[in-house]
This record gives structure tokens, C-alpha cells and sequence, in this order.
């Protein structure tokens, strides 16, 4: 037991996919892994582990924002010797170069976020992908023949904010697309020398206000979630 996280000792795999939101976790265990058990529920926070095509693989939520994701994944690393941290999240195009369902492999995150910095003492505004996921979900891709692009993206605090545009750190690294998430996600791993990737679909572009609507994105997150466990089992 963690202070978040409800499992037994043994009951986490090496390798963790994370979502946001708990019944997307909960759908992947569902309709992706075999010999399923749901091994924490704090706070309707659910991580189940199970198995995929015989390999040993958990699916958890990490909640919204860094530092939500922050906890999770520290005590996933720390409390239960996870290696490796998939995150499985949606995006927002900053602009139309981006179109709705296309599949990010997250080279770097940069954001505003004092989280890495407070932390762990990492100084400037972006992290890369930690380890040796990144490459190998980049690879799977070529081998299931699906399109991913390989992006710099905006970890941001805010979702709702006045001014439109974008916003000067993304402008900076060369974001096309914004989420909450992967910064502190990287750091975490960065401090600790762990494996982290982050995989996104985007779900709407900002500009045009286009967006996947709500019954759309079960089946919109369906090639993210095979890429992901099909990566996943790779690293095992
Ligand atoms: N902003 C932040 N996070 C997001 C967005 C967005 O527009 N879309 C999906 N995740």
C-alpha cells in the first residue's frame, strides 16, 4: 500500500499504462486484458492488472494535472518498482497542421509548471521522454502499419484560460498540441532514471473549435490503447 494507491505488494506489473480518467482504465481491463484484478480503488482512482497475450501488464488512472499525475507515478516508481509508465491521454491542436484521431508520440513536454523545478531541483522549461519507450512505441507503430507523429507538446495547468492563442512556452519549444500531464509525468521518471512515454489522440483543435464528441471516443481511443499494449509488452 501507498498513501494513494490501495495494492498489495507484488499486485502492480513492471509496466503501467495510465489514462486520466478511471473508467477509461477501467475499459481498457475490459476489453484488452485477460485474468483481471482490480488491485486499487482509493478514491474510485482504479488500477487493475491483468494480462496481454500472456505478459503481465496494470492499467491505472492518473487523474488531470501534473500534480495529480505527479503522485500516482511517484508512488507507482517508488512504492511498487514500476519500470515503465505508459501515459494514454487526449490533446488539443493548437493548430490545423494537427487533425482530430491523430496518434502523438510525446518527444518533449514543456510547460509553465514549477513542478520539476520544486521537485526535484530539474531547472528550465522541458523534459524529454525518458528510457527507451518512446522509440519502442515508434517502432510498433511501423510494424502495425499506423501513422504516429513524433511532437513536442504543452503540458499546461490550465484549461480554461482568457487570453486566445498560443501561449508563449508552447510557441517556444515548438508545440502543436496541449495536454495536462506529461511534464510532471517526465520528471518523476528523469529524477528517478525510469522509463516514461506519453501517447496521446487529439481529441479537438483548438482554432476550428472541432472536437470528438463524446460517443465517438471509446472507438477513437481504440488504435492508442493496442499501440500501447502492444508496446507495453515489449519493455516486460
Ligand atoms: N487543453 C488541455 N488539455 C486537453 C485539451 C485542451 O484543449 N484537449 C484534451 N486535453
Amino acid at each position: 500500500m501507498s498513501v494513494h494507491i490501495s495494492a498489495k505488494p507484488g499486485e502492480i506489473a513492471k509496466v503501467v499504462l495510465l489514462p486520466g480518467d478511471p473508467l477509461r482504465a477501467k475499459y481498457v481491463a475490459d476489453n484488452f486484458l485477460q485474468d483481471v484484478k482490480l488491485v486499487s480503488s482509493t478514491r474510485n482512482i482504479y488500477y487493475f492488472t491483468g494480462t496481454y497475450k500472456g505478459k503481465e501488464v496494470t492499467v491505472g488512472a492518473s487523474g488531470m494535472g501534473c500534480p495529480s499525475i505527479g503522485i500516482y507515478s511517484y508512488e507507482l516508481y517508488t512504492e511498487y518498482a514500476v519500470d515503465c509508465i505508459m501515459r494514454i491521454g487526449t490533446c488539443g491542436a493548437y493548430s490545423t497542421e494537427l487533425k482530430l484521431f491523430d496518434l502523438i508520440n510525446v518527444d518533449v513536454a514543456a510547460s509553465e509548471s514549477t513542478f520539476a523545478k520544486y521537485a526535484w531541483g530539474i531547472e528550465g522549461s522541458a523534459i524529454p521522454h525518458q528510457g527507451n519507450a518512446f522509440d519502442i512505441i515508434k517502432q510498433t507503430a511501423v510494424e502495425k502499419g499506423l501513422t504516429i507523429k513524433n511532437e513536442n507538446i504543452h503540458s499546461s495547468d490550465i484549461f480554461y484560460r482568457a487570453a486566445p492563442g498560443t501561449p508563449e512556452v508552447a510557441k517556444e519549444h515548438h508545440c502543436n498540441a496541449v495536454e495536462m500531464e506529461a511534464f510532471s509525468l517526465f520528471a518523476n521518471a528523469k529524477h528517478l532514471g525510469k522509463n516514461a512515454a506519453t501517447l496521446l489522440t487529439v481529441s479537438d483543435i483548438i482554432p476550428t473549435h472541432e472536437f470528438i464528441s463524446a460517443d465517438q471516443r471509446e472507438k477513437a481511443l481504440l488504435p492508442m490503447m493496442e499501440l500501447a499494449l502492444e508496446s507495453a509488452i515489449k519493455i516486460v
